[in-house]
Protein backbone atom coordinates (compact mmCIF):
# COMPACT_ATOMS: atom_id res chain seq x y z
CA UNK A 1 0.00 0.00 0.00
CA UNK A 2 1.10 3.25 -0.83
CA UNK A 3 0.94 5.05 2.25
CA UNK A 4 2.92 8.64 2.10
CA UNK A 5 3.49 10.64 5.17
CA UNK A 6 0.73 13.10 3.40
CA UNK A 7 -2.18 10.80 3.51
CA UNK A 8 -1.56 9.56 6.73
CA UNK A 9 -1.66 12.52 8.65
CA UNK A 10 -4.92 13.54 6.68
CA UNK A 11 -6.93 10.91 7.37
CA UNK A 12 -7.34 11.90 11.07
CA UNK A 13 -8.15 15.26 9.49
CA UNK A 14 -10.69 14.39 7.39
CA UNK A 15 -12.40 12.08 10.32
CA UNK A 16 -12.48 14.96 12.14
CA UNK A 17 -14.07 17.26 9.78
CA UNK A 18 -16.87 14.37 9.41
CA UNK A 19 -17.31 14.49 13.04
CA UNK A 20 -17.76 18.18 12.79
CA UNK A 21 -19.92 17.94 9.95
CA UNK A 22 -22.24 15.35 11.48
CA UNK A 23 -22.72 17.49 14.95
CA UNK A 24 -23.72 20.66 12.90
CA UNK A 25 -26.25 18.60 11.20
CA UNK A 26 -27.59 17.45 14.77
CA UNK A 27 -29.69 19.87 15.11
CA UNK A 28 -31.33 19.69 11.74
CA UNK A 29 -31.53 16.32 11.03
CA UNK A 30 -33.38 15.47 14.55
CA UNK A 31 -34.26 18.54 16.39
CA UNK A 32 -35.83 18.56 19.75
CA UNK A 33 -39.57 18.71 19.09
CA UNK A 34 -40.84 18.44 22.29
CA UNK A 35 -42.24 14.91 21.54
CA UNK A 36 -40.68 12.08 24.26
CA UNK A 37 -39.36 8.83 22.61
CA UNK A 38 -38.27 5.73 23.61
CA UNK A 39 -37.11 5.38 27.27
CA UNK A 40 -33.88 3.41 26.39
CA UNK A 41 -33.08 7.11 24.97
CA UNK A 42 -33.75 9.06 27.91
CA UNK A 43 -31.78 7.11 29.79
CA UNK A 44 -28.86 7.47 28.49
CA UNK A 45 -29.76 11.31 27.23
CA UNK A 46 -29.99 11.67 31.29
CA UNK A 47 -26.17 11.28 32.11
CA UNK A 48 -25.70 14.49 30.18
CA UNK A 49 -25.88 16.41 33.43
CA UNK A 50 -23.72 14.46 35.01
CA UNK A 51 -21.04 14.13 32.01
CA UNK A 52 -20.73 17.81 30.83
CA UNK A 53 -18.91 18.49 33.80
CA UNK A 54 -15.84 16.84 33.18
CA UNK A 55 -14.73 18.67 30.03
CA UNK A 56 -15.78 21.72 31.37
CA UNK A 57 -13.14 21.05 34.32
CA UNK A 58 -10.20 19.77 31.54
CA UNK A 59 -10.87 23.08 29.54
CA UNK A 60 -10.76 25.62 32.40
CA UNK A 61 -7.23 23.76 33.01
CA UNK A 62 -5.70 23.94 29.66
CA UNK A 63 -5.19 27.20 30.10
CA UNK A 64 -3.48 26.92 33.36
CA UNK A 65 -1.23 24.64 32.13
CA UNK A 66 -0.07 26.22 28.61
CA UNK A 67 0.84 29.29 31.19
CA UNK A 68 2.21 27.53 33.98
CA UNK A 69 4.40 26.13 31.33
CA UNK A 70 5.66 29.30 30.35
CA UNK A 71 8.16 29.14 33.15
CA UNK A 72 10.83 27.37 32.65
CA UNK A 73 10.33 25.07 35.93
CA UNK A 74 7.52 24.37 34.87
CA UNK A 75 7.99 23.71 31.26
CA UNK A 76 6.67 19.59 31.16
CA UNK A 77 3.10 21.10 31.87
CA UNK A 78 3.10 22.12 28.45
CA UNK A 79 3.05 18.33 27.13
CA UNK A 80 0.03 17.62 29.61
CA UNK A 81 -1.70 20.42 28.44
CA UNK A 82 -2.01 18.51 25.12
CA UNK A 83 -3.22 15.53 26.44
CA UNK A 84 -5.66 17.53 28.66
CA UNK A 85 -6.76 18.99 25.52
CA UNK A 86 -7.72 15.88 23.98
CA UNK A 87 -9.40 14.56 26.51
CA UNK A 88 -11.80 18.18 27.21
CA UNK A 89 -12.08 17.55 23.59
CA UNK A 90 -13.48 13.51 23.25
CA UNK A 91 -15.78 15.03 26.81
CA UNK A 92 -16.84 17.92 24.92
CA UNK A 93 -18.00 15.79 21.83
CA UNK A 94 -19.49 13.07 24.02
CA UNK A 95 -21.16 15.47 26.26
CA UNK A 96 -23.05 17.36 23.10
CA UNK A 97 -23.97 14.34 21.79
CA UNK A 98 -25.34 12.66 24.94
CA UNK A 99 -27.25 15.80 25.50
CA UNK A 100 -28.71 16.27 22.27
CA UNK A 101 -29.70 12.48 22.95
CA UNK A 102 -31.86 14.10 26.29
CA UNK A 103 -32.94 16.94 24.26
CA UNK A 104 -34.45 14.99 21.23
CA UNK A 105 -35.94 11.78 23.64
CA UNK A 106 -37.20 13.82 26.20
CA UNK A 107 -39.92 16.18 25.66
CA UNK A 108 -37.91 19.38 25.23
CA UNK A 109 -37.79 22.45 23.21
CA UNK A 110 -38.00 26.05 22.72
CA UNK A 111 -35.35 28.47 22.48
CA UNK A 112 -33.23 28.20 25.32
CA UNK A 113 -32.69 24.69 24.16
CA UNK A 114 -32.17 25.38 20.78
CA UNK A 115 -29.71 28.02 22.18
CA UNK A 116 -27.88 25.35 24.36
CA UNK A 117 -27.85 22.59 21.96
CA UNK A 118 -26.46 24.86 19.33
CA UNK A 119 -23.79 26.07 21.85
CA UNK A 120 -22.48 22.52 22.64
CA UNK A 121 -22.06 21.88 18.79
CA UNK A 122 -20.11 24.60 18.03
CA UNK A 123 -18.11 24.04 21.47
CA UNK A 124 -17.06 20.88 20.68
CA UNK A 125 -16.14 22.01 17.02
CA UNK A 126 -14.04 24.63 18.58
CA UNK A 127 -11.81 22.01 20.69
CA UNK A 128 -11.30 20.16 17.30
CA UNK A 129 -10.07 23.28 15.64
CA UNK A 130 -8.28 24.08 19.19
CA UNK A 131 -6.22 20.58 18.84
CA UNK A 132 -4.97 21.23 15.18
CA UNK A 133 -3.99 24.79 16.30
CA UNK A 134 -2.08 23.80 19.21
CA UNK A 135 -0.28 21.57 16.67
CA UNK A 136 1.09 24.23 14.94
CA UNK A 137 1.49 26.19 18.21
CA UNK A 138 3.81 23.60 19.28
CA UNK A 139 5.36 22.89 16.53
CA UNK A 140 6.27 26.31 15.85
CA UNK A 141 5.96 25.76 12.14
CA UNK A 142 2.94 26.26 9.42
CA UNK A 143 1.14 29.31 9.06
CA UNK A 144 1.77 32.11 11.23
CA UNK A 145 -2.30 32.66 11.71
CA UNK A 146 -2.12 29.59 13.54
CA UNK A 147 0.67 29.74 15.49
CA UNK A 148 -0.14 32.68 16.76
CA UNK A 149 -4.15 32.45 16.57
CA UNK A 150 -3.78 29.40 19.26
CA UNK A 151 -4.09 31.06 22.85
CA UNK A 152 -7.24 33.60 21.24
CA UNK A 153 -9.06 30.48 20.33
CA UNK A 154 -7.99 29.03 23.24
CA UNK A 155 -9.98 31.78 25.16
CA UNK A 156 -12.90 32.15 22.77
CA UNK A 157 -13.71 28.71 23.28
CA UNK A 158 -13.67 29.18 27.25
CA UNK A 159 -16.08 31.79 26.51
CA UNK A 160 -18.13 29.94 24.52
CA UNK A 161 -18.38 27.16 27.29
CA UNK A 162 -18.75 29.76 29.72
CA UNK A 163 -22.16 30.84 27.45
CA UNK A 164 -22.76 27.26 27.00
CA UNK A 165 -23.06 26.25 30.39
CA UNK A 166 -24.78 29.51 31.24
CA UNK A 167 -27.92 28.08 29.21
CA UNK A 168 -27.84 24.93 30.27
CA UNK A 169 -28.21 26.04 33.88
CA UNK A 170 -30.69 27.98 32.51
CA UNK A 171 -32.55 25.02 31.59
CA UNK A 172 -32.03 23.01 35.07
CA UNK A 173 -31.92 25.51 37.59
CA UNK A 174 -34.37 29.22 36.66
CA UNK A 175 -32.53 32.18 34.99
CA UNK A 176 -32.29 33.66 38.48
CA UNK A 177 -30.37 30.64 39.84
CA UNK A 178 -27.37 33.03 40.43
CA UNK A 179 -28.46 35.81 41.00
CA UNK A 180 -31.30 35.70 43.22
CA UNK A 181 -29.56 35.85 46.22
CA UNK A 182 -27.03 38.33 45.52
CA UNK A 183 -26.64 41.33 47.74
CA UNK A 184 -28.93 44.15 46.71
CA UNK A 185 -26.02 46.48 46.71
CA UNK A 186 -24.04 43.84 44.00
CA UNK A 187 -27.36 43.68 42.22
CA UNK A 188 -27.58 47.03 41.98
CA UNK A 189 -24.17 47.92 40.56
CA UNK A 190 -24.58 44.78 38.19
CA UNK A 191 -27.78 46.86 36.65
CA UNK A 192 -29.51 43.63 37.78
CA UNK A 193 -33.33 43.83 39.11
CA UNK A 194 -33.66 43.27 41.99
CA UNK A 195 -36.33 41.31 43.69
CA UNK A 196 -37.13 43.28 46.32
CA UNK A 197 -38.97 46.31 45.12
CA UNK A 198 -37.40 49.75 45.81
CA UNK A 199 -38.76 51.40 49.10
CA UNK A 200 -41.54 54.15 47.86
CA UNK A 201 -40.48 57.71 48.99
CA UNK A 202 -42.67 58.23 52.35
CA UNK A 203 -46.19 60.66 51.19
CA UNK A 204 -46.00 63.80 52.31
CA UNK A 205 -47.41 63.45 55.54
CA UNK A 206 -51.09 65.77 55.83
CA UNK A 207 -52.04 66.70 59.03
CA UNK A 208 -53.96 64.45 60.74
CA UNK A 209 -53.13 61.35 58.46
CA UNK A 210 -50.67 58.86 59.50
CA UNK A 211 -47.82 59.37 56.69
CA UNK A 212 -47.35 55.13 57.12
CA UNK A 213 -46.76 54.01 53.18
CA UNK A 214 -49.34 51.00 52.86
CA UNK A 215 -46.91 47.92 51.34
CA UNK A 216 -48.92 46.87 48.18
CA UNK A 217 -50.65 43.32 49.38
CA UNK A 218 -49.03 39.84 46.94
CA UNK A 219 -52.45 39.33 44.72
CA UNK A 220 -54.09 36.87 45.23
CA UNK A 221 -52.68 35.05 41.42
CA UNK A 222 -49.19 36.04 43.17
CA UNK A 223 -50.35 33.95 46.40
CA UNK A 224 -52.58 31.70 45.74
CA UNK A 225 -52.73 30.79 41.91
CA UNK A 226 -49.13 30.99 40.79
CA UNK A 227 -47.39 28.27 43.50
CA UNK A 228 -50.26 25.97 42.47
CA UNK A 229 -49.23 26.21 38.84
CA UNK A 230 -45.67 25.74 39.75
CA UNK A 231 -45.79 22.72 41.27
CA UNK A 232 -48.46 21.20 39.05
CA UNK A 233 -48.07 22.51 35.46
CA UNK A 234 -44.98 24.54 34.94
CA UNK A 235 -42.71 21.31 34.68
CA UNK A 236 -44.31 20.89 31.18
CA UNK A 237 -45.39 24.17 30.28
CA UNK A 238 -41.62 26.20 30.11
CA UNK A 239 -39.53 28.01 27.92
CA UNK A 240 -37.58 24.73 27.45
CA UNK A 241 -41.09 22.28 27.38
CA UNK A 242 -43.58 24.08 26.15
CA UNK A 243 -47.00 21.09 25.66
CA UNK A 244 -49.51 22.61 23.83
CA UNK A 245 -47.40 26.03 22.56
CA UNK A 246 -48.49 27.00 26.52
CA UNK A 247 -46.20 28.52 29.06
CA UNK A 248 -47.66 28.68 32.37
CA UNK A 249 -44.62 30.41 34.19
CA UNK A 250 -45.81 34.04 34.04
CA UNK A 251 -49.28 35.68 33.91
CA UNK A 252 -49.03 37.45 30.56
CA UNK A 253 -48.05 34.24 28.82
CA UNK A 254 -50.71 32.05 30.56
CA UNK A 255 -53.35 34.25 29.54
CA UNK A 256 -51.95 34.72 26.13
CA UNK A 257 -52.95 30.79 25.70
CA UNK A 258 -50.97 28.03 23.35
CA UNK A 259 -52.21 26.28 20.27
CA UNK A 260 -55.96 26.73 21.21
CA UNK A 261 -55.73 30.19 22.76
CA UNK A 262 -56.36 31.60 25.73
CA UNK A 263 -56.94 29.23 28.25
CA UNK A 264 -58.37 31.39 30.99
CA UNK A 265 -61.57 33.31 30.22
CA UNK A 266 -62.59 36.03 32.97
CA UNK A 267 -65.63 35.47 34.98
CA UNK A 268 -66.06 31.78 32.89
CA UNK A 269 -65.54 28.49 34.11
CA UNK A 270 -67.06 27.15 31.18
CA UNK A 271 -65.08 28.73 28.59
CA UNK A 272 -62.39 28.56 30.12
CA UNK A 273 -60.07 25.45 28.96
CA UNK A 274 -57.63 25.61 31.81
CA UNK A 275 -60.72 25.09 34.38
CA UNK A 276 -62.15 21.91 32.00
CA UNK A 277 -58.93 20.08 31.69
CA UNK A 278 -58.47 19.90 35.10
CA UNK A 279 -62.20 18.73 36.17
CA UNK A 280 -62.19 16.17 33.73
CA UNK A 281 -62.39 12.82 34.69
CA UNK A 282 -58.81 11.89 35.26
CA UNK A 283 -58.33 9.16 32.39
CA UNK A 284 -59.50 11.53 30.01
CA UNK A 285 -56.84 11.93 27.27
CA UNK A 286 -56.92 16.10 27.77
CA UNK A 287 -57.14 16.08 31.45
CA UNK A 288 -54.28 18.22 32.87
CA UNK A 289 -52.28 17.10 34.18
CA UNK A 290 -51.20 14.39 31.85
CA UNK A 291 -48.56 11.88 32.65
CA UNK A 292 -50.50 10.08 35.58
CA UNK A 293 -49.10 13.21 37.57
CA UNK A 294 -51.30 13.43 40.55
CA UNK A 295 -54.47 15.59 39.85
CA UNK A 296 -55.13 18.88 41.78
CA UNK A 297 -57.10 18.67 44.94
CA UNK A 298 -60.42 20.37 45.74
CA UNK A 299 -59.75 22.92 47.63
CA UNK A 300 -56.95 23.70 44.61
CA UNK A 301 -59.50 23.86 42.09
CA UNK A 302 -62.14 26.06 44.30
CA UNK A 303 -59.20 28.39 44.58
CA UNK A 304 -58.73 28.75 40.83
CA UNK A 305 -62.64 28.89 40.19
CA UNK A 306 -62.38 31.52 42.76
CA UNK A 307 -59.70 33.50 40.90
CA UNK A 308 -61.18 32.93 37.34
CA UNK A 309 -64.71 34.22 38.51
CA UNK A 310 -63.31 37.09 40.53
CA UNK A 311 -61.74 38.02 37.16
CA UNK A 312 -58.47 36.35 36.74
CA UNK A 313 -56.37 39.41 37.65
CA UNK A 314 -52.52 39.35 37.44
C1 LIG B 1 -46.52 15.94 32.19
C2 LIG B 1 -46.65 17.10 31.36
C3 LIG B 1 -47.79 18.08 31.63
C4 LIG B 1 -48.14 18.65 32.83
C5 LIG B 1 -47.52 18.45 34.20
C6 LIG B 1 -49.21 19.59 32.52
N1 LIG B 1 -49.47 19.57 31.18
FE1 LIG B 1 -50.82 20.73 30.20
N2 LIG B 1 -50.29 19.90 28.42
C7 LIG B 1 -49.40 18.86 28.27
C8 LIG B 1 -49.41 18.41 26.88
C9 LIG B 1 -48.57 17.27 26.32
C10 LIG B 1 -50.31 19.25 26.20
C11 LIG B 1 -50.66 19.21 24.71
C12 LIG B 1 -51.65 18.13 24.41
C13 LIG B 1 -53.04 18.56 24.72
O1 LIG B 1 -53.46 19.63 24.25
O2 LIG B 1 -53.74 17.78 25.42
C14 LIG B 1 -50.86 20.17 27.19
C15 LIG B 1 -51.77 21.15 26.92
C16 LIG B 1 -52.38 21.96 27.86
C17 LIG B 1 -53.36 22.96 27.57
C18 LIG B 1 -53.88 23.32 26.19
C19 LIG B 1 -52.93 24.27 25.52
C20 LIG B 1 -53.40 24.66 24.14
O3 LIG B 1 -53.50 25.87 23.91
O4 LIG B 1 -53.64 23.75 23.34
C21 LIG B 1 -53.75 23.52 28.76
C22 LIG B 1 -54.76 24.62 28.99
C23 LIG B 1 -52.98 22.85 29.80
N3 LIG B 1 -52.15 21.92 29.22
C24 LIG B 1 -53.10 23.14 31.14
C25 LIG B 1 -52.35 22.51 32.11
C26 LIG B 1 -52.51 22.78 33.54
C27 LIG B 1 -53.50 23.76 34.14
C28 LIG B 1 -51.61 22.00 34.18
C29 LIG B 1 -51.39 21.90 35.68
C30 LIG B 1 -52.55 21.56 36.47
C31 LIG B 1 -50.87 21.25 33.18
N4 LIG B 1 -51.34 21.60 31.95
C32 LIG B 1 -49.85 20.36 33.46
C33 LIG B 1 -48.59 18.32 29.25
C34 LIG B 1 -48.64 18.65 30.59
Amino acid sequence: MADTPRSRSLTPILAQLGLIALLLALPFIAPPDGRERASIAQFFGRFHPVLVHLPIGLLLLVPVLEIGGLLHVWRHLQKTAGFVLTLATIGAVVATAVGWLLAWSGGYEGETIMDHLWGGVWLSAACIVLTWFRHGYMAGEGYLFIRLGYMPLLFATIALMSWTSHQGSVITHGDDYLTKHMPAGLKQFLGLKSAVPPAKPAAEPKAGVAAEPVPAAPSFYVEKIAPLMEKHCVACHKPSKIKGGLRMDAYELLMEGGDSGPPVIAGSLEKSDLYRRITLPTDDEEFMPTDGKPALKPDEIKLIAEWIMAGAQP
